[in-house]
């Protein structure tokens, strides 16, 4: 199992999980070869930057903070759509920097997040029997049969819309739009009015004081402050569509996914023996693995065997999404055996994808407290276990959506009618987002002051 040598299209000897059926054999096999044709998305220098960055993360001295959408859609591929995402990001990561003490690694949900797993290969919407939706990148979500037919000329339209994204990014990054100086950087209008608002504009204001009183010393500039990294990620959940943006690099002598920095395995290919454990194996990119409760901690140690024999440091993103009921019960076990395995591992936690609810109406979403709670418990139990957590992953956006319920703003179960926009797992919005990052940085502070 996974012994063969790899190539890029050894992941076709083994089984495979969630992939599309595509009535057209021949005009998938066109559009991959016009990706593949086409010019990578990001470049192996910076992949070898994150990998460093992910190895400083798993010896606690960075920590990472993924998130974005659950499904990326064509439609919100708009300035202010992406800006607003990279704003919450950069302002979460400045509330966390100061609550953790350390530099924040910042990796986006973003630029390729167009795929989707199901549980469910159907859906019954108004008695008709529908395929699923999976993701922009596969088929429509409007629930008709044809727009839920698979159609090959969507994965061209994904890279379109992954290069798009990630060229505006670059573009606000370099254009300073990170500069801490710039006074959207701290425009917190909409917490502003919340009951919660005495409790966090201290911890503003602290960070406010900090970046002048490192000003008076001159050792930081407007220029310094504003230079960020910033990485991509998604799913790699469509083979064909990865293996289309595999490249050699002949310098480094490694295969690299050019798609984006980092990709992670989900909760449902994880299998050994499965093509996504092979596919990954042979890729250079940091990899993530999601973990969800049923996980074997046998299974999980041979699983980083095969993806990573050489132990490299920087290379695995352990991502656990227990569910916060199942963490005290699983965690202990799975940081004992992958302590004892020797795996150098960075530990980071989803609280989102364990805490799933379904109301009656059918409707999906996520109640805040259990996030926090699913972040806080994982927090200690690494603590407890002479570990640390040191990432977090979050589905999130920087608009004003109802799809979680809780928070600052309290909203509910009827608020979920008024702007729920996903098309697939409820996401934090844009108070939401800020408020988790509070909240985890208090937990360090927490923690200092009872040392
Ligand atoms: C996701 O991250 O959107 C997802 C489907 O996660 P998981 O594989 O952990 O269920
Ligand atoms: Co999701």
């Amino acid at each position: 199992m996974h012994t063969e040598k790899w190539t890029p299209v050894s992941w076709k000897n083994y089984p495979i999980q969630q992939q599309p059926v595509y009535p057209d054999e021949a005009q998938l096999q066109h559009t991959l070869e016009t990706i593949h044709a086409y010019p990578a998305l990001v470049s192996s220098g910076e992949i070898e930057l994150l990998r460093q960055q992910i190895a400083l993360a798993a010896r606690g001295e960075r920590f990472i903070l993924q998130g974005g959408d659950c499904a990326e859609r064509f439609i919100d591929c708009k300035e202010s759509i992406i800006a607003n995402k990279i704003k919450i990001l950069l302002q979460m990561s400045v509330i966390l920097t100061h609550g953790l003490r350390r530099p924040i690694v910042r990796i986006g949900r973003i630029a390729g997040q167009y795929a989707k797993p199901r549980s469910q290969n159907t859906e019954l919407i108004h008695g008709l029997e529908l395929p699923n939706y999976r993701g922009d990148c596969v088929n429509g979500f409007p629930a008709t049969a044809e727009s839920r037919a698979p159609q090959p000329g969507r994965l061209l339209k994904a890279y379109n819309h992954s290069a798009i994204t990630l060229n505006y990014i670059r573009s606000l990054i370099d254009g300073g739009f990170a500069d801490l100086h710039n006074p959207y950087t701290w425009n917190l209008h909409s917490i502003e009015s919340t009951t919660k608002w005495p409790q966090y504009k201290n911890i503003v204001d602290r960070i406010l004081e900090a970046i002048h009183f490192m000003e008076m010393f001159g050792g930081v500039n407007s220029q310094s402050l504003g230079k960020i990294e910033f990485y991509t990620s998604h799913e790699g959940l469509l083979l064909d569509y990865e293996q289309a943006l595999t490249r050699f690099d002949k310098e480094r002598g490694k295969y690299y996914n050019l798609g984006a920095h980092m990709l992670w395995i989900g909760e449902r290919t994880r299998h050994l023996g499965n093509a996504h454990i092979e596919y990954f194996r042979g890729i250079a990119n940091p990899i993530g693995i999601k973990i969800g409760p049923t996980v074997q901690t046998v299974e999980l140690c041979k699983i980083l065997d095969t993806l990573n024999p050489e132990n490299e440091a920087g290379r695995i993103i352990l991502i656990t999404r227990l569910g916060e009921k199942n963490v005290q019960d699983v965690l202990p076990e799975l940081i004992k055996s992958v302590k004892s395995s020797g795996h150098n591992v960075a530990w980071t936690c989803d609280p989102m994808h364990g805490n799933l609810v379904t109301l009656d109406g059918g409707q999906k979403t996520r109640k805040f407290t259990d996030i926090l709670s699913e972040l806080t418990k994982t927090y200690k139990t690494h603590q407890r276990n002479n570990s640390s957590l040191v990432g977090a992953h979050f589905e999130l956006t920087g608009e004003e959506v109802t799809e979680c319920i809780g928070g600052a703003l309290n909203l509910n179960h009827d608020d979920l009618l008024i702007n729920y926009e996903s098309y697939c797992d409820p996401r934090l919005n844009y108070i939401q987002s800020l408020e988790v990052a509070f909240a985890l940085a208090a937990l360090n502070q927490h923690e200092k002051s009872q040392s």
